[in-house]
């Protein structure tokens, strides 16, 4: 997936919100098969909510929620880096459950929010296959700032509760 189509995917997400499933589908038809795959299995997930405009304004799901809906197509269920769509990308997902080891004993908070915020890698416009999710979490209402950094958090600490020794 090249940058720009993450771009206009989120654009997408933020304005006009029709759902995370919707964009998929329609994404798919211009796609090719691996978006194609990937909406079949997203429209299998019929337990999982998506991204929905009626949410009232100051809506915090559990950090495990947010995990199933927005990350774990690429970072995998289990956290650890083999979800469904990690093979159509051409940078493999990161696992998510060393993160704490990795950075000396501590679970990285701030990394984690500017990884959510800015996309990962050395700069926030560099090529990447991990879109950036600032506008995916205020999406939800623009003015609640500290609901979306309550979703941060709520996420931040459902992936501490991941982390390995
Ligand atoms: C479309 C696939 C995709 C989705 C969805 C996705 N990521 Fe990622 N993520 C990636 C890829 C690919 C990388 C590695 C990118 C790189 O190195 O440029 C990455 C890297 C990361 C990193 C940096 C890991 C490290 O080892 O430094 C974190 C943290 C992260 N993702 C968290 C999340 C969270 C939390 C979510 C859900 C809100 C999420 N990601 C959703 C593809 C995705």
């Amino acid at each position: 997936m090249s940058r720009p189509v993450h771009d206009r995917l989120l654009a997408e997400l933020s304005v006009s919100g029709p759902g995370i499933r919707g964009i998929i589908m329609r994404r798919a038809l211009y796609g090719g098969v691996p978006m194609a795959l990937f909406a079949l299995w997203i429209g299998g997930v019929k337990a999982s909510p998506t991204v929905d405009e009626t949410l009232p304004s100051n809506y915090v799901p559990s950090g495990k929620l947010m995990y199933q809906q927005h990350c774990a197509t690429c970072h995998g269920p289990d956290a650890k880096g083999t979800g469904p769509m990690a093979s159509f990308l051409k940078t493999r997902p990161s696992g998510l459950t060393l993160l704490t080891k990795r950075h000396g004993g501590k679970f990285p908070k701030e990394y984690v929010q500017s990884v959510l915020e800015f996309g990962p890698g050395p700069s926030s416009h560099g090529t990447s296959d991990m879109p950036a999710w600032g506008p995916v979490f205020r999406y939800f209402d623009k003015q609640n700032e500290r609901a979306v950094r309550q979703r941060i958090t709520n996420l931040c600490n459902y992936l501490t509760s991941l982390q390995e020794p």
